[in-house]
Formats: C-alpha cells, sequence, structure tokens
C-alpha cells in the first residue's frame, strides 16, 4: 500500500498519488471531496450507512455502517492513509482511538469546538473576532437572567447538534420566554444551550479559509440567502466594501492560525447595517456556500481540502468569474430537470440520491455571470424555486 512519503513540504509530509483517503460520511459532500481527490488521483474509501451513497458511487470502496460505530471507523481507519469528514458531528473520541493506525491532519480540536457552541463562539473571541453577545444558559433561570442583559429579541440555541435552524427559538417578548418554560414543564427539559442576541444584519455571507497546517488561503466573501433556514442562494463575490472584505479574511486568516487548520474551513457571517462583520458559525469542512468555487475559482474548496489533508502546499484562489449558486431540493428536481435543455448556462450537480424528499438538498447548479442580479432575476423567472418566495 503506498503510503506517507518522507517526501515533505516544510514539516508536512506529502501523500503521494495512490494513498488512500478515508471519509466519514457519505453525502454530496464527500462525494465532491472524493471528485477532486481521485482527479489528483488518490483512492477513496467511504463510511456510510447507506448503501451507494452519494459518495460510494464515485469512491473505491464502501464501509457500510453507522457514523459513530467503533468498529467500522477502526475498518476503514486500517485502510485508509488519512482520515477525513464531511460533517461535524462525528465522534472526535472514536478518530483519536485510530490515529495510531491513520494520519488525521485536521486533529480533533477542530471537530470538539466546532461542535460545541460555547467553546467555538470562546474560541472566536478569543482570536480577536466579534459574535453577536453571547451567554452560556443550562436551566430556564439562567435564562432569563441572560435575557435580562441581551434583551429581546434574542436567539435560544442548543450548544450541539443543531442545523438548518434545528435546536433554535427566536424569542421576541414575554409570551415566547413562556413557550420555552412550558415546554420544560411539560418534560422537554432544557438541553444545554446559549443565548444570542439577535443581529439586525443588512445580509448574510460566507467565507472559506483553506490550510496545510502552516499555509493559509482564503477564498472570496461571498452573500448567502437563505430561505427557511436553509441555503438557497449564493452570490459570489459578495458586493461590499474593500475594508469589509479586508476584515474578512483577516478573521478567516487568524482562525485558520488559530486552529493550525488543514484542509478547508468556513466561516459563515453577518455583515451589519453599520458595516461590521459578525461570525455566526464555524463549520470545519466544505460548505454548501463554497460549491460555486468548482466552476468560478482557480481551485475549488473540495481541491483545497484535499491539497490541505494531503500536506500540499497551497496557492491563494482566484475567482474566474462571479458567479450565482442555487440549490436543488427535492421539490425543485423535477422543475429544474425539465429545464435544463433550455439552459446550456447551467453547472447542473446532482448529487445521486434515491430518496427525493421536500427540502432535501439534491444538487445545485451555478451559473457564471457578468450581471449576478439578472442572473439572479434569470433563475427566479424560470419558476422552478417559486415555492421559497
Ligand atoms: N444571533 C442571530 N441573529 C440573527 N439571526 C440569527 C442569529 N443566529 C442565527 N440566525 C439566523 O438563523 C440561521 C441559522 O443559524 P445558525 O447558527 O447558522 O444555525 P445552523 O447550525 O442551524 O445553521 C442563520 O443563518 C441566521 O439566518
Ligand atoms: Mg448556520
Amino acid at each position: 500500500m503506498p503510503s506517507l512519503s518522507e517526501e515533505t513540504h516544510g514539516a508536512v509530509k506529502m501523500l503521494q498519488p495512490g494513498a488512500t483517503i478515508g471519509i466519514i460520511g457519505g453525502g454530496q459532500l464527500g462525494r465532491m471531496m472524493a471528485l477532486s481527490a481521485k482527479y489528483m488521483g488518490f483512492r477513496i474509501g467511504v463510511l456510510d450507512p447507506t448503501p451507494d451513497c452519494p459518495t460510494a458511487q464515485v469512491a473505491d470502496f464502501q464501509i457500510v455502517g453507522e457514523y459513530d460505530d467503533k468498529t467500522a471507523i477502526h475498518d476503514l481507519a486500517e485502510k485508509s492513509d488519512v482520515l477525513t469528514y464531511e460533517f461535524e458531528n462525528v465522534d472526535a473520541e472514536a478518530i483519536d482511538e485510530v490515529r495510531h493506525l491513520v494520519a488525521a491532519p485536521q486533529g480533533t480540536d477542530l471537530l470538539r469546538v466546532t461542535q460545541d457552541r460555547v467553546h467555538e463562539k470562546t474560541f472566536i473571541n478569543e482570536h480577536g473576532t466579534e459574535t453577536a453577545p453571547w451567554r452560556e444558559v443550562n436551566d430556564f433561570d439562567e435564562l432569563e437572567a441572560a435575557i435580562d442583559e441581551l434583551h429581546y429579541p434574542c436567539v435560544l440555541k442548543t450548544r450541539s447538534g443543531g442545523y438548518d435552524g434545528h435546536g433554535q427559538h427566536v424569542l421576541k417578548n414575554d409570551a415566547d420566554l413562556e413557550k420555552i418554560r412550558a415546554r420544560g414543564d411539560r418534560g422537554g427539559g432544557f438541553p444545554p444551550s446559549i443565548l444570542e442576541g439577535f443581529v439586525d444584519f443588512a445580509f448574510e455571507a460566507s467565507i472559506l479559509v483553506s490550510g496545510n497546517g502552516e499555509q493559509y488561503v482564503t477564498f472570496p466573501i461571498v452573500r448567502n440567502d437563505h430561505r427557511n433556514n436553509i441555503l438557497h442562494m449564493t452570490i459570489a463575490p459578495a458586493e461590499v466594501s474593500p475594508e469589509i472584505a479586508k476584515a474578512a479574511h483577516e478573521l478567516a486568516l487568524r482562525l485558520a492560525k488559530g486552529f493550525e487548520l488543514a484542509g478547508t474551513l468556513a466561516i459563515e457571517l453577518f455583515v451589519t447595517k453599520d458595516n461590521r462583520v459578525i461570525v455566526n458559525e464555524l463549520a470545519p469542512r466544505p460548505h454548501n456556500s463554497g460549491h460555486y468555487t468548482i466552476e468560478a475559482c482557480s481551485i475549488d474548496q473540495f481541491d483545497a481540502h484535499i491539497r490541505g489533508i494531503a500536506g500540499w502546499p497551497l496557492i491563494q484562489p482566484k475567482l474566474l468569474s462571479p458567479a450565482v449558486m442555487v440549490n436543488v431540493l427535492g421539490q425543485h428536481v423535477l422543475p429544474t430537470r425539465a429545464q435544463i435543455a433550455s439552459h446550456p448556462e447551467w453547472n447542473v450537480h446532482d448529487y445521486g440520491k434515491a430518496q427525493l424528499r421536500h427540502n432535501r438538498k439534491m444538487g445545485h447548479i451555478t451559473v457564471l455571470t457578468d450581471d449576478t442580479a439578472a442572473t439572479v432575476a434569470a433563475l427566479e423567472a424560470t419558476g422552478c424555486w417559486d415555492d421559497l418566495k
């Protein structure tokens, strides 16, 4: 089995083509990581409970098992040279237990920090970066005390496990607070949570940063439009002042250095009406809002992730063209397929998921454009996304 060569890039060992990358999680992010890795000549193994999952369709082998199945993770580790993951709710301990078998260049500190909103916000603040004001709250009394300090409106979020707005409540007044109390009284309990002040943002944005443990590069800041708490559209680049772009790049580099980042990290941002950049949350992996990089950048977020964990050198990605990326959820699959024939400008991505479900991410479309407003209007005019209006 080809393994880590003795050749080094600085302190980082370089993985040679032919080596095997094991991915925990077999959804679309793993699939696009695998596609990048394959063209560079790596072999791919994937751990996922669903046979023929999106990643398995482009991988060399699949281990069918749950993400937290230690025997399955051990099996994947034994068959791989480097281990990575496509989502953040991986059992960090399980990865630590196989580090004598396989390289895990991302480490597990990044996972531990990003799995827990208290750790995450603490890390961000300690690295000189603003978040919404926040308080840790573990019971109803602490919640009331935190509201006294942060005032309405505010957002209650579970410390861990949330995604696409799950586990969140916006509290606008005492009546909303009473609903939380009633839920607890009904036996719903009070999961460990944080309370955040509500940010009156002008728009949401994100920035990606990639590293190989010693060298870090950033992608352009982009603008994100969510519908029903799910990303709908990304516009690259975001129309922001040079000062805002600079602030975003600098905070991304500070966080990457703080983590000694290997691979790609996504940073969700709020841009406020008074032109501040506030970090919302981190994702220790490629991100839906970075899919535009596949066509629009000189090196994409998945290439950069693979190069980073393989210890390869990185070059600053260039935006080759402005772009608009729109998600294709379950309800958009048939309408968009019916229009592929009329839209040669659509770069169509389909994740190969067997089950079509409402609001499930099934694919995305990226359009390269010189006029993002006209492209957004043209996409809307197709009617495919009318349910999100
Ligand atoms: N403090 C806040 N102020 C205003 N809006 C918020 C705040 N926190 C979250 N939101 C809104 O809720 C969405 C989901 O919150 P986020 O923390 O990113 O959780 P998730 O893990 O579900 O993505 C954000 O994209 C944003 O639109
Ligand atoms: Mg989010």
